[in-house]
C-alpha cells in the first residue's frame, strides 16, 4: 500500500542488503555479521513500482538450507565439533550491493563478490574476469573515483591475515576492462580496514588499533572464541594513516591519536590538504555497538561522530563536525570526491545503533537537523537520489522497521525540506540491513 506521492521522476532501481536469515537449524548466530544475506530491491517507473526479494543463494547458504546443519563457522559463530577451525569461514555476501550492467554483485569484506543474473535463481563467485583469485578478499565499500570514472577498493590477500605481513590490495575496476591491482600494502598487523577514503587525487586508508590479535588465534582453533572475539583493541599503539597518490602511486605515512573509523561519507582536497569526513570512534566502540544491538542489549559503547580529518603534507588533525551518535552516512553522490556540504545518517545512541531518526548534519554550519519517524520505528541508511544540480536537491531513501507492526516501509523524504513526501508499505518485514545504492537503471 502507498501512502502519499511517490515524486515521477525517481525512476531507476534501490537495492540493499543486509543480514536476512540469522540462524542455522533454529539456533541465532552470535553476530549480526554473520547472517546470510538477503537482496531488496525497488523498481521504480513510469508505470510501477516492483518489490523484489531474494537469500544470497552463496553454496553454504544453500548446503545449510539443504540439511538443515551449521556447517561453516563464520566471523562471529562459532562451529563446534573437532577440527572445525579448519573448514572455511561462511562468506554471507551481506553488506553491500551494486548493480552492474544487467547483473547484481554483492559484498562482503571476507570473501569474493557474487554475481547474479536477472531472476535472483543462480549466483556465482565474481572474478572481474578472472582477476580475483581465490585468495583475494574485496572489500564491501568500493568508492567511485569521479575524475576517472572507475571504482577502488581494498581487499586482504586471504593468507597473509594469519601469517607473515599482512598484504592489503588496492583495486582499480573500470567498466569493461579488468580488474587492476593499482597498490599492495605490506601492514604489521591485520588490522579491521572497513571502509576507506577516495578524493580527487589520494587514497586514504586508515589502520586503527583493532586488528585480528594472532596470540588468541588458538583460542579460534580451540573453539573457545569466534574470530570477532579474537580482535583486540590496543590502547598503546596510534591510527596508523596512509596515503596512496593515484598519479605517483607514491605511498605516504602519517600516525594520528587513536580512533577507529567505521564508515567514510566523502574525501575532497582544499588548500592543499585531503579533507575525510568520516564516522570516528574513540576506541573499538563501534564494533561494540553492532554486537550488542543484534543481542538486544544496552550497550556503554560511544556512539561515532562525524569528524573531518584533515591530512596535509607532514601532518593530520580532527575536527569534530557534529556532535550527535550517527551511522551509516551519505551524501549527494554528484559531490563524491570534491567538497560537500551535507552529510545524511541514522541517529546513533549509546543504547541502540539504531533509533528512529535520520539525521541531515550541515558540516558549513556545524548544525543537525532531524526527521522522526516515531516510536518503535527503526531507519536504516538514507540513500540519496539526486534530482537537480543544488546539493540539497533530491530525496533521501530510507527502509524503516515498525516494530509495532512488525512490517517495514520505504519512505520517501525530501533531503532539503525533511518533509515525508510517501511511505511504501510492506506487508511483512525486512530485517534491519546494512547498505544499498540507487542506479539510474531498471532491474527487472
Ligand atoms: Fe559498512
Amino acid at each position: 500500500m502507498i501512502e502519499g506521492d511517490i515524486p515521477k521522476d525517481i525512476e531507476g532501481t534501490l537495492l540493499r542488503i543486509g543480514p536476512g536469515k540469522n540462524e542455522v537449524a533454529g539456533k541465532k548466530n552470535d553476530h549480526w555479521f554473520d547472517g546470510d544475506g538477503m537482496i531488496y530491491s525497488f523498481t521504480f517507473s513510469s508505470e510501477q513500482i516492483k518489490f523484489q526479494n531474494c537469500y544470497v543463494k552463496t553454496p553454504a547458504f544453500i548446503k545449510e538450507s539443504r540439511k538443515n546443519k551449521r556447517m561453516f563457522p563464520c566471523f562471529g559463530t562459532l562451529l563446534l565439533g573437532p577440527f572445525s577451525f579448519c573448514k572455511k569461514i561462511k562468506n554471507p555476501s551481506n553488506t553491500n550491493i551494486f548493480l552492474d550492467e544487467s547483473s547484481i554483485i554483492t559484498l562482503y569484506e571476507g570473501g569474493r563478490p557474487y554475481r547474479t543474473d536477472n531472476n535472483f535463481e543462480k549466483f556465482s563467485i565474481e572474478t572481474f574476469r578472472g582477476k580475483l583469485a581465490f585468495w583475494n578478499f574485496f572489500g564491501a565499500h568500493p568508492h567511485m573515483h569521479v575524475p576517472q570514472q572507475c571504482y577502488y577498493n581494498i581487499g586482504y590477500f586471504a593468507p597473509s591475515i594469519g601469517l607473515g605481513k599482512p598484504k592489503l590490495n588496492l583495486w582499480q575496476w573500470k567498466k569493461g576492462r579488468k580488474l587492476k591491482k593499482v597498490m599492495s600494502l605490506k601492514m604489521d598487523k591485520p588490522y579491521v580496514v572497513h571502509d576507506f577514503a577516495v578524493s580527487e587525487n589520494k587514497i586514504i586508508i586508515f589502520c586503527s588499533p583493532y586488528f585480528i590479535d594472532r596470540k588468541k588465534i588458538w583460542r579460534y582453533v580451540q573453539n573457545k572464541d569466534s574470530l570477532f572475539d579474537c580482535c583486540t583493541w590496543d590502547n598503546e599503539q596510534k591510527t596508523k594513516i596512509y596515503v596512496f597518490d593515484i598519479h605517483s602511486k607514491n605511498v605516504e605515512y602519517l600516525e594520528m591519536e587513536r580512533f577507529f573509523v567505521m564508515h567514510v561519507a566523502n574525501a575532497f582536497e582544499k588548500n592543499g590538504s585531503t579533507c575525510v569526513d568520516a564516522i570516528v570512534y574513540p576506541d573499538d566502540s563501534g564494533m561494540q555497538l553492532v554486537k550488542d544491538l543484534f543481542h538486544g542489549k544496552q550497550s556503554n559503547a560511544s556512539p561515532g561522530k562525524l569528524t573531518r580529518i584533515t591530512i596535509g603534507k607532514d601532518h593530520c588533525d580532527s575536527v569534530l563536525l557534529s556532535d550527535v551518535g550517527v551511522e551509516l552516512p551519505r551524501i549527494n553522490e554528484n559531490f563524491l570526491c570534491r567538497e560537500h556540504r551535507y552529510v545524511y545518517g541514522i541517529e546513533v545512541s549509546k543504547d541502540n545503533f539504531s533509533s528512529s531518526r535520520l539525521v541531515s548534519i550541515d558540516v558549513h554550519e556545524k548544525t543537525c537537523r532531524f526527521f522522526d519517524f516515531g516510536r518503535a520505528c527503526y531507519a536504516g541508511e538514507p540513500i540519496f537520489i539526486p534530482r537537480g544540480t543544488n546539493e540539497v536537491d533530491g530525496y533521501l531513501v530510507s527502509l524503516v522497521y515498525n516494530s509495532h507492526t512488525n512490517a517495514s516501509f520505504l519512505a520517501i523524504i525530501d533531503a532539503e525540506t525533511l518533509k515525508e513526501l510517501a511511505r511504501i508499505n510492506l506487508p511483512f518485514h525486512i530485517p534491519l540491513g546494512f547498505h544499498g545504492n540507487f542506479f539510474a537503471q531498471y532491474y527487472v
